[in-house]
């Protein structure tokens, strides 16, 4: 059964640990993941099964506006409802704690992110042009939000 919970320092090691398997090459700053354990400025939440690691997602937020950092699904767990659920979790315990909007970027390319955001009750409202870069060239990057 799926566990959603928010990261405490015991899962510090755990969770940086799927961030270089999800995004090989681009793990997220350590200093986000201290942040979101301390509440200083930015929370996450974890989907375990047992006593393994299968998602977890970031925010950093602002009075009552919060944006989606990162979110990720342990590759042998994809498609299963992890990310959809681990979203669905925080978007209400952010609700709760007083945050009003969301709003995420997403490079152009990133099709399955794009249709779990769509699922889920995102729109898109922006996009940065050569925004994120490329091995050979850059890419753009599109703008999602959503009222809580
Ligand atoms: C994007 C990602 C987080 C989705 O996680 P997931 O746990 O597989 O997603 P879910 O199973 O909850 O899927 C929810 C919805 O997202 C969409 N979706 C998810 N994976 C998809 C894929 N590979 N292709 C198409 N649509 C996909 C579907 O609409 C799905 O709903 P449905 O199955 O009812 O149609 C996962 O693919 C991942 O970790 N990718 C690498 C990290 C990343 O790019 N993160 C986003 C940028 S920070």
């Amino acid at each position: 059964m799926l566990e959603l919970r928010t990261l405490i320092a015991a899962d510090l090691v755990a969770v940086q640990s799927l961030d270089a398997v999800c995004f090989a090459g681009e793990p997220f700053a350590a200093s986000w993941w201290q942040k979101a354990t301390f509440g200083q400025g930015a929370c996450a939440w974890l989907a375990w099964q047992g006593d393994e690691l299968l998602g977890y997602c970031l925010f950093s937020r602002v009075l009552d506006e919060a944006e989606l950092l990162r979110i990720a699904t342990s590759p042998a767990a994809r498609q299963q409802g992890v990310a959809a659920a681990l979203l669905q979790h925080a978007e209400t315990a952010l609700q709760q704690a007083g945050v009003e909007q969301l709003f995420l970027e997403v490079r152009l390319s990133n099709l399955p992110a794009q249709r779990l955001y769509r699922r889920t009750g995102w729109q898109q409202s922006g996009r940065r042009k050569d925004y994120y870069p490329l091995a050979d060239g850059r890419e753009d990057a599109l703008i999602f939000c959503r009222a809580l």
